[in-house]
């Protein structure tokens, strides 16, 4: 499973990099939003650090303004990944964007159908947000499952992206469900790698080197 950073903060990602855990990146307006300056500025020092596939969201509503931001985001680097909302007029827009040989993340999508109307289309990726379902005590993982299914049912090459992760369990879950990528907050990656007992371990083998390093 592909580790994407979900954030649009530039230290971060440099640091994920560094680590090898930056397999691509999904920005928004909201994260783009909390960062200083030009977004797409932004997003082009972003798509400079990571190589692998970077979303940037349109904002406009209708087909016709999707695909100009589309159009215009492609042009900010060659690792763009354009991200399309779930709508009838964001599905007219993935099929225009997909004839120009351009990539499309399907964002917002909390149904199954949904899942299955963007692959049709020809997204390159669908982006269920598990997060805000589990907020409305509707399981999130349930829907990757069912979209992992109806894509191996039918063999679409579109790669589920697992978003809207909170935790730790939500990735773990992701990769036994067999997501292609999670894409996951820093303090979401930076707490995988943490365990109390690995810690405990730690702490214990240095006391009692203490006890023999003078022998
Ligand atoms: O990738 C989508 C993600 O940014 C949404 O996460 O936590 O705002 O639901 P969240």
């Amino acid at each position: 499973m592909k580790f994407f950073l979900d954030t649009a903060h530039v230290p971060d990602i440099q640091e994920a990099t560094a680590l090898g855990l930056c397999d691509g990146v999904t920005t928004n307006p909201s994260l783009l939003s909390k960062e200083d300056g030009d977004p797409r500025r932004i997003v082009a020092e972003i798509a400079k650090i990571c190589e692998g596939p970077i979303s940037a969201e349109v904002v406009g509503l209708t087909t016709d303004e999707m695909v100009r931001e589309g159009l215009e985001w492609a042009q900010v680097a060659p690792n763009i990944v354009v991200k399309i909302p779930m709508t009838t007029e964001g599905l007219k827009a993935i099929r225009l964007l997909d004839r120009e040989g351009i990539r499309t993340n399907t964002t917002l999508v909390f149904s199954p159908v949904q899942a299955l109307m963007a692959a049709k289309a020809g997204t390159s990726m669908v982006s269920p947000f598990v997060g805000r379902l589990d907020d409305i005590q509707v399981p999130g993982m349930e829907l990757v499952s069912q979209i992992r299914e109806i894509f191996d049912n039918y063999a679409f090459a579109t790669e589920l992206l697992v978003a809207s992760v909170r935790s730790p369990n939500h990735v773990v879950e992701a990769a036994r469900l067999g997501a292609d990528i999670a894409t996951m907050p820093w303090n979401v990656v930076q707490s995988l790698a943490r365990h109390p007992l690995t810690d405990i371990g730690i702490e214990r083998f240095l006391a009692d080197w203490e006890k023999v390093k003078n022998r």
